[in-house]
């Protein structure tokens, strides 16, 4: 594959798990998982992460894959790449992954003595890709070998870190998250 091809997979194999952090940042709110419990003085994970924002965000997940799905030939015959179709296990666990990869994000923050709403450099960043692609290779195994070969696991690894600081930046001046990250 060349590079346009690798970017354009790693992209399109990684959107139902891009997409359930700001589904939660929109629909978010209401009863925190934690139910304000402590642990060692702080917050086990914080106001931040609350039972609908993470149920929103992993049916956002869901449902863009299931989009995805009934696009992909017409999407992979336009751009001459052979984009992956997602079974239903990838689709929740690409999905799931990605919120649970930000609530252990969150547990991390409180045990390091961040507040809610720190940044936490790289791990912002990558949590939910490594805890998306786990469950992925667990839950479809045969699938996440086809899908994420070497190069594409390399451009996701390099293209999650852009967009991600990208799509919270755009957030933050719309006026949708309190902090740029
Ligand atoms: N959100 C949610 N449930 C989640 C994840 C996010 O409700 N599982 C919503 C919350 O309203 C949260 C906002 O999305 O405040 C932004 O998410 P994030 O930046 O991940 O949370 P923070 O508030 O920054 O908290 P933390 O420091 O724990 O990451
Ligand atoms: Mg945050």
């Amino acid at each position: 594959m060349n590079l346009a091809a690798t970017v354009a997979v790693a992209f399109w194999a990684m959107l139902p798990a891009y997409v359930p952090n700001n589904a939660a940042v929109l629909a978010g709110g209401g009863r925190p998982i934690d139910g304000g419990r402590t642990l060692g003085g702080r917050r086990v994970l914080g106001d931040g992460k609350t039972w609908r924002g993470t149920l929103v965000g992993t049916l956002a997940g869901v449902a863009l894959a299931v989009a995805l799905n009934a696009v992909e030939p017409a999407a992979s015959d336009a751009l001459g790449v052979a984009l992956p179709e997602f079974p239903p296990a990838a689709m929740v666990a690409l999905a799931f992954g990605a919120m649970l990869g930000d609530i252990l994000a969150s547990f991390l923050k409180r045990r390091t003595g961040r507040e809610r709403g720190a940044a936490f450099p790289l791990v912002d960043q990558l949590d939910f890709v490594v805890v998306s692609l786990t469950l992925a290779a667990l839950a479809a195994p045969a699938w996440f070998g086809d899908t994420f070969t070497l190069d594409v696991l390399l451009a996701v690894l390099v293209l999650t870190p852009v967009l991600h600081v990208a799509t919270n930046v755009a957030a933050y001046l719309l006026g949708l998250k309190n902090e740029p990250y």
